[in-house]
């Protein structure tokens, strides 16, 4: 179990004090899936970045029930391949030096399985396609054995149909693995899709806390999933409205 409690940041920008997180509490239980939604600048990356321990929030504390600091797979937004690496030592680079290079090998053999590139071990990363290309990067995530998988919106350049597919192998390679993933969206369907909680992030308050009890794989047509993406996008359009409206009023 992972806890976060009252967590904050802000920022100075031009002197000015930006708060991009207020007051968040959020409890990640071992081996659940959780997915962070709210529109551009809400705050997630900044959380994200928090949870990884890339950045120091100015307030409130994080907490491993494990003990000692979590091991942490990240993946961003792009790729970030080293191009001149083939895409098993791409795979392979965060263990490099670190335990024998034939246990490196075998978990990068089994996490290019996973995500569907065993035949392109050997291949440099500018012979890949965009999703090929992500699937390197989560493969790099994996191969850290993560106690906690962190992923900023890694479908977020991709087409449709790409992106599907990779939503479907995610959810597999979780039930298989069983790491607890906190999945960063602004798509409130990929959202629900995935995430067994959903937590509604808005202008860096967390502004709903919400349970997906359906079984997976999920059909994004099905009515009981509809009704829950409905139900974030309202309150998320609800919650980002008060201000303006404060404003106006006052
Ligand atoms: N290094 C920084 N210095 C100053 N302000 C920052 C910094 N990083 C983020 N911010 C501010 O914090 C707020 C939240 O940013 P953040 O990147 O967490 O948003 P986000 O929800 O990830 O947005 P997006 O969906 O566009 O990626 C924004 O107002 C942003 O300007
Ligand atoms: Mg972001």
């Amino acid at each position: 179990m992972f806890e976060a409690r009252n967590l904050g940041m802000s920022y100075s920008v031009a002197g000015r004090s930006v708060a991009a997180l207020e007051d968040v509490d959020l409890d990640l239980p071992r081996g659940s899936f959780t997915a962070i939604v709210g529109r551009s600048g809400c705050g997630k990356t900044t959380l994200l970045r928090i949870l990884a321990g890339l950045a120091e929030p100015t307030s409130g504390t994080l907490s491993f029930a494990g003990g000692g600091r979590p091991r942490i797979g990240y993946v961003f937004q792009e790729p970030r391949l080293m191009p001149w690496l083939s895409v098993a030592r791409n795979a392979g680079f965060g263990l490099c030096g670190r335990i024998p290079q034939e246990v490196i090998d075998q978990r990068v053999g089994e996490a290019l399985a996973l995500v569907g590139l065993s035949g392109f071990a050997e291949a440099t990363p500018e012979q890949l396609s965009g999703g090929m290309a992500q699937r390197v990067a989560i493969a790099r995530a994996l191969v850290l054995e993560p106690d906690l998988l962190l992923m900023d919106e890694p479908f977020g350049a991709l087409d449709a149909f790409t992106r599907r597919t990779m939503q479907q192998e995610l959810v597999e390679i979780w039930r298989k693995r069983r790491p607890t993933v906190v999945f960063v969206t602004h798509d409130v369907e990929e959202a629900v899709l995935l995430g067994e909680a959903i937590a509604e992030l808005s202008a860096g308050r967390l502004v709903g806390l919400r349970r997906v009890d359906l079984p997976y794989p999920r059909d994004p047509t099905d009515p009981a999933l509809l009704a829950h993406r409905r139900a974030v996008l309202e309150r998320l359009l609800e919650t980002s409205r008060h201000p303006l409206q404060k404003e106006i009023v006052s």
